[in-house]
């Protein structure tokens, strides 16, 4: 009799329990898709200590500084979309670099943008992240970057990635002092599962941790910084940082097949050249000529030439350049669509120019409350300028090669940009970072973006073909092999596994494919409509991980 009592007892506690979610539940877990497991994990030891999306991307931040140095960090800054389940709404925070006052009259020659001090731009994200948590978050500064401090201070074994980066830029990195120091060992880069300890890098978090983010712009840090910097002829100085500040910007918008985009606004391009591209591939039957038929792949690389031409002739910073809003108009992008013949490649000037991969990274995540997360951090190419400021651990970004920096030269990336782009004091560099998010009927189904420069808007924009056209998964639509054409150089590139027949084709209608190794790392983040609960895909390209878990009571499926 005492067990019937006690079983139909437990039942009732159940049943009231599960039809009673906690407060603002609504879905069954809270996920983190970072490029690196121990990022991940980061994000994971924040939501169990109640964080929510927006901690734990602050926390999974400072952890990608301390585990993939040379993609993310404090020496750099990025782009955080956000959607607030409170306020239901879509917002950018843009802690992009911004140049140097002396950097407008500075020469930039040979490669001086890239490598060395004067290649680095005023950093944002330290200020960044400390904005996140302040408007959106719940937890403190503090207590999101200690994750990041104990990798930083104990040490975590290097990746194979890592040690690869280590080995392609062993030339650049060599060159100063601190940095050889702490990333070499007996004259040669870190190997695979050394242990990694960065105690300098430890201090310089542990002093944003107790001071706030104005330790790096108006205190001790900033000090520091700019010492060394001069000393090594590079351009920031105090005012520079203690000038900079964090815009919240206005995503752009855009319809696809039923969806509502999300898609970054300038100082990046991506989502300019995203919506232009969508529009110019809607009304096309990609389903029914196939994924990776000869058509479709002619007509997304024509497609991308003409958005990206757009960006080489027409964009930088608005808030120092008018922007022309005929470039976000349907009927622009739907004009430009009649112009592409099918029958052939569209002419291009030959200019021969080598693009180099960038080390970015990005990160998607989703909380029990329903707030999403995609942020995309860089410090531009891999170890960025290759600078460690002596006594601090941060890496300097290599982000004024992003500018215009030259006439008529193409920046590591191969793009050639207009006077749009040119450098003024305190403007941002145009990027192409594409944190993105897809909705549908005003609910959250897609988070994701890339890093890889120019490829990541090709690869962004093939990702949503693939999944609201070709039907795809989203491991599906992410796995899939990518080409990338960004008008000059006059190159369509396309990555492993793509059908060699196709490429055949391809040539025959004139353009001029050519393979390129690895680019890509798309962490991405999905709702299960019938679960209501959050996927994570991580790119089979990179090492990341998705990493779940709830911590409060969820609804019944
Ligand atoms: N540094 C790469 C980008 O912002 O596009």
């Amino acid at each position: 009799m005492k067990s019937f009592f006690h079983k139909i007892s437990l039942t009732i506690v159940a049943l009231l329990f599960l039809s009673s979610p906690a407060q603002g539940a609504s879905y069954k877990n809270n996920i983190a898709v970072t490029a690196h497991p121990l990022a991940s994990q980061a994000a994971i030891d924040i939501y169990k200590q109640g964080g929510n999306a927006i901690d734990a991307a602050v926390a999974a931040a400072f952890a990608l500084n301390v585990v993939e140095p040379h993609n993310s960090g404090i020496g750099g800054g990025g782009f955080m979309m956000i959607y607030s389940a409170k306020l239901k709404q879509v917002i950018v925070l843009d802690y992009r670099e911004t140049a140097p006052a002396a950097s407008e009259k500075f020469e930039y020659t040979g490669n001086n943008s890239r490598i060395g001090a004067s290649a680095a731009a005023v950093p944002g994200l330290a200020r960044g992240m400390e904005h996140a948590l302040t408007h959106y978050g719940q937890l403190k500064l503090a207590q999101t970057l200690q994750p990041a401090i104990k990798l930083a201070r104990d040490g975590f074994p290097v990746s194979p990635l890592l040690a690869d980066r280590l080995i392609n830029r062993a030339n650049c990195l060599g060159r100063f002092k601190t940095t050889k120091k702490l990333l070499f060992y007996k004259h040669h880069p870190l190997k695979t599962n050394t242990q990694f300890k960065q105690a300098d890098l430890a201090n310089s978090l542990e002093s944003i941790a107790t001071k706030g983010a104005d330790s790096f712009y108006i205190g001790a840090l900033a000090k520091k910084l700019v010492a060394e910097i001069k000393k090594q002829g590079g351009l920031i100085r105090e005012a520079d940082l203690a000038k900079y500040q964090v815009k919240t910007r206005e995503p752009i918008q855009a319809n696809y097949k039923g969806y509502q985009l999300y898609l970054m606004p300038l100082p990046s391009s991506g989502g300019i050249l995203l919506k232009q591209m969508l529009t110019m591939t809607e009304q096309d039957p990609l389903k029914q000529w196939g994924h990776q038929s000869v058509k479709t792949a002619h007509l997304l690389t024509e497609v991308m030439k003409a958005a990206f031409k757009d960006r080489s002739e027409k964009l930088g910073d608005a808030d120092f350049t008018p922007f022309d809003a005929k470039l976000l108009d349907e009927n622009y992008a739907k004009n430009k669509r009649q112009q592409i013949r099918l029958d052939r490649a569209s002419p291009l000037p030959q200019e021969l120019l080598q693009p180099e991969g960038s080390q970015t990274t990005h990160a998607s995540f989703a909380d029990q409350a329903g707030n999403v997360v995609a942020m995309t951090n860089s410090l531009n190419l891999a170890f960025g300028s290759c600078v460690i400021v002596p006594g601090t651990g941060i890496l300097l970004n290599n982000h004024m090669d992003d500018f215009a920096t030259q006439a008529g030269k193409a920046n590591a990336f191969g793009l050639v940009q207009s006077t749009a782009n040119r450098i003024q004091a305190g403007k941002r560099p145009l990027s192409s970072m594409s944190p993105t998010f897809i909705f549908k009927d005003k609910q959250f189904r897609y988070a994701l973006g890339s890093p890889g420069g120019p490829t990541i808007i090709s690869n962004v924009f093939q990702i949503i073909v693939n999944l609201l056209q070709h039907n795809m998964s989203l491991r599906q639509a992410i796995a899939a092999p990518k080409l990338h054409h960004q008008y000059l150089p006059p190159q369509l590139y396309y990555q492993e596994r793509y059908p060699r027949s196709t490429l055949d084709a391809l040539n025959a209608k004139g353009h001029q494919t050519k393979y390129r190794s690895r680019w890509g790392n798309v962490q991405a983040v999905s709702l299960d409509l019938k679960t209501q609960s959050f996927q994570g895909v991580s790119d089979p390209r990179g090492e990341g991980t998705p990493q779940s878990n709830a911590t409060t009571v969820p609804h019944k499926p």
